[in-house]
């Protein structure tokens, strides 16, 4: 399994300065679920001072006296939307990995250090308004979007959200079917979800009604055809793309070609790619 760029656990040119106490929260842990031998989530108590918008990441940490070890601190997408009480995080776990090795063995009651301030591009205010809003993913790149899809303002501001996940094991998109039905089951956001978001899911090794890459499900338009519409339009539908450093490229060549422009937060566009370590 690869990194996706956010919730990587391996070396990479931008390393993440020293701790400051300043600039971090602790916070405890809430609850942990596994979902297979490398992936799973967690919540962890929110400070009351956090501010985020869904869709943005923070780096988090774990503190010296847990590990042995300096804190090490990588990027992860917060997948709780931004009125939850609660923040959720899903995690790939990395053998050997310098934050997940160690990560991945958290109990309720154990200390995340969390830096103060969020950010990245996978927000709303990046893409110019639209009809439909597509979140394509792979693997943990998910996360944001686990975010977005409980967020009331998505569909305020879309008519319809598709969130696609691809993964190589069926096993793994259980964190993607088990939120989108439990969105769809909730109080507050259910209401809006209802008949508005989709979830596709397909995988790459293993038996599923659909399979295959994303990017292949676009390119022969099995994608389209399986939801029943044409492809895609650059005129309504947005797009936001969340997967390894190898699948954003691919993703991105793809809605280039159809006409696509890339936002940012100061520049609205079509399309957004996370961009957390990227240039
Ligand atoms: P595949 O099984 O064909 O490699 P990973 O864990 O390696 O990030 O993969 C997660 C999912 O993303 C897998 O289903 C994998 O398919 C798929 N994937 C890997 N690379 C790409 C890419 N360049 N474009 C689209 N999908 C990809």
């Amino acid at each position: 399994m690869t990194e996706n760029i956010l919730s990587q656990d391996v070396k990479t040119d931008v390393q993440a300065p020293a701790p400051i106490l300043d600039n971090l929260f602790a916070e405890t842990v809430t609850e942990v679920e596994h979902y297979t031998d490398h992936l799973f989530r967690f919540r962890i108590t929110r400070p009351a001072s956090f501010r985020f918008r869904s869709g943005e990441f923070v780096m988090i940490g774990l503190p010296e006296s847990a590990t042995g070890e300096k804190s090490v601190f990588r990027a992860y997408s917060i997948a709780s939307p931004s009125w939850d009480e609660t923040l959720e995080f899903f995690s790939i776990k990395v053998p050997g990995g310098p934050l997940t090795e160690h990560l991945q063995n958290i109990v309720a009651g154990d200390t995340i250090l969390m830096r103060k301030k969020s950010t990245g591009t996978l927000v709303l205010d990046a893409l110019l308004p639209g009809k439909r809003l597509w979140m394509i993913s792979t693997g943990t790149g998910f996360a944001p979007f686990a975010s977005l899809v409980r967020d009331p303002e998505a569909y305020e501001k879309f008519e319809t959200l598709i969130a696609t996940h691809t993964c190589r094991y069926v096993d793994e998109l259980r964190y993607s079917q088990n939120t989108v039905a439990a969105t769809l089951d909730d109080p507050l956001v259910g209401e809006f979800a209802a008949n508005r978001l989709q979830l596709i899911t397909s995988t790459t090794r293993d038996d599923h009604p659909l399979t295959g890459r994303i990017t292949t499900l676009m390119q022969d338009g099995s994608l389209y055809r399986h939801l029943g519409i044409d492809g895609l339009d650059p005129e309504h539908d947005r797009v936001m793309i969340c997967g390894s450093m190898a699948m954003l490229k691919d993703v991105r060549l793809l809605v280039e070609a159809a006409g696509f422009v890339e936002g940012a937060n100061n520049k609205p566009g079509s399309f957004v790619v996370e961009r957390a370590f990227v240039g």
